[in-house]
């Protein structure tokens, strides 16, 4: 099983070689390069054309130099930043041109099953899957990703991902910074390795399916930071998604605290303040950052950069350490956003657990037991050597639905594993967490959220089903480090009248 002291240790050595002298040493830390800004499609104002995306394969200068073989929605990595509203249906066309069979699944929104674009939901190469997507829910940051069962992983890595803001008429009149580019930003963090020519590489190693990939160099909206963006004077709004496959991401500023204002489904009832924040695979947080009088702060990652890549990598050596600027905001003295921090945002009663009809448990597997191990791999799990997972003793079955539900039920769902941490979805709706790991969640996590952490203890969420999925296209619950889900940690449920 992994050792995280080893890695530890492992950081704290290769930190000290850093400092003898590895290629680039640390100077090239400064070399900041300006942050991309990634297209965004304003949809807000109304839809009247079919939405097309087209998936494609491509190739993607990260800042290497060299150039990466990638996957692109509308680009040549990554997808564009969709912004819709409230009330809106979406025509999509989304196109498959990546040469492989591939799914786009709609992560954090309101839908019924047979336009969740889960593993059921396939694209055949050339062909073009034609979804109306109805967005009922409130303003929520969310993203969409291939969900190829046991492609997953490689796909999402090399850039099938984007993000879709939802905006209701409450987030576009509220006194927020939201003029996208200027005072309103969305980030995308992600961790890679890069081979000596530069190109991303993503290796399959037993490790892989047991931590999920590591990366050693973090990258920015495509581009590997630190990244600098200038901004003008007042709030600046950063709308940030951990699009890692496995990487637990640890956000700070460099100057003062971090002020929370909205997670994966919605505003917070209040802005939080904290020193940091631990981001899993998945999860969406936004973020205030005061720039009235600073005229530089910058947003700081922490991660545990691979094993291998310290060993081998020459791009963690250029830019070192585990803790990175991933972008720099330096302020233009030009006016922008002249609102003060709020306070109160929304309005945000706290969850009910009485309405709750019924209790679900879930426990994460991770072994290598013989008799899982066949199991998983006759239902297409694509799993390392000896590695297997599952959920409650059963590794995903694409023909098996776990778990039944009713249509309108509010219920409980808990979450357990004996190894590692996990971050656990759920398809199809926003839920409350009751109890983060066996007590109560940080207030930052006690808003609508899609994602929930489990390492120690029963974590708990309340959540209601008004969706619609039958069995064709059932939902999927599943840990979000990809590996694991392609690995067979999911599964599928129907919710039903
Ligand atoms: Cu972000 Cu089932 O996925
Ligand atoms: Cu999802
Ligand atoms: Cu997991």
């Amino acid at each position: 099983m992994s050792n995280p002291l080893n890695r530890r240790t492992f950081l704290a050595m290769s930190t000290a070689s850093c400092v003898a002298g590895l290629p680039g040493g640390g100077s090239a830390q400064k070399a900041a390069r300006p942050l991309p800004v990634i297209r965004m499609t304003d949809l807000t104002n109304g839809v009247d054309d079919r939405i097309a995306l087209s998936l494609n394969a491509s190739t993607h200068d990260f800042g290497t130099g060299g150039k990466s073989q990638t996957f692109g929605i509308n680009s040549d990595y990554l997808g564009p930043v969709l912004k819709v509203k409230q009330g809106q249906t979406l025509p999509f066309d989304v196109f498959n041109g990546i040469g492989d069979v591939t799914t786009l699944h709609w992560h954090g929104l309101h839908i019924p099953g047979d336009v969740d674009g889960g593993p059921h939901q396939e694209i055949a190469p050339n062909d073009t899957w034609s979804p109306d997507v109805p967005i009922v829910q409130h303003a929520s940051m969310n993203w969409f990703h291939s969900h190829m069962h046991g492609a997953t992983a490689q796909q999402t890595y090399n850039g099938l991902a984007g993000v879709l803001l939802v905006e209701d008429d409450a987030s576009l009149s509220a006194d927020l910074p939201k003029t996208y580019g200027v005072d309103d930003f969305t980030l995308v963090l992600q961790d890679k390795t890069f081979n000596g020519a530069g190109e991303m590489t993503y290796e399959v190693t037993t490790a892989l399916f047991e931590d999920g990939f590591m990366g050693d160099t973090l990258i920015v909206n495509g581009t590997i930071a630190p990244t600098i963006q200038a901004v003008p004077k007042g709030l600046v709004r950063l709308r940030i998604l951990n699009a890692c496959n496995a990487q637990f991401l640890t956000l700070s500023m460099s100057e003062g605290p971090l002020n929370i204002i909205a997670s994966e489904g919605g505003f917070l009832a209040r802005t939080v303040e904290v020193e940091s924040l631990e981001m899993s695979p998945g999860e969406r947080y936004e973020i205030l950052v005061d720039m009235a009088e600073a005229s530089e702060n910058s947003l700081m990652v922490t991660f545990e950069p691979s094993e291998t890549g310290l060993l081998s990598g020459v791009w963690q050596g250029l830019f070192g350490g585990s803790t990175i600027a991933a972008v720099t905001l330096a302020q233009n003295d030009e006016t922008g956003f002249a609102g003060s921090m709020p306070d109160t945002i929304a309005n945000l009663s706290p969850p009910d657990a009485s309405k709750a009809v019924r209790t679900r448990s879930f426990e994460l597997n991770m072994g290598g037991e013989e008799e899982l191990a066949s199991l998983a791999l006759l239902w297409g799990n694509i799993c390392g050597a000896g590695m297997v997972m599952g959920i409650n003793g059963q590794p995903m079955n694409m023909d098996r639905i776990d778990e039944e539900v009713r249509l309108g039920d509010t219920e409980i769902w808990r979450i357990r594993v004996d190894d590692q941490h996990h971050p656990f979805h759920i398809h199809g709706c926003s839920f409350r967490i009751l109890k983060q790991e066996g007590a109560e969640p940080p207030s930052y996590a006690q808003g609508w959220k899609d994602m929930v952490r489990v390492e120690n203890g029963w974590s708990e969420v309340l959540v209601k089903f008004d969706h619609e999925a039958k069995a064709g296209t059932p939902y999927m619950y599943h840990c979000h480090i990809l590996e694991h889900e392609d690995c067979g940690m999911m599964g599928q449920f129907t919710v039903t009248a």
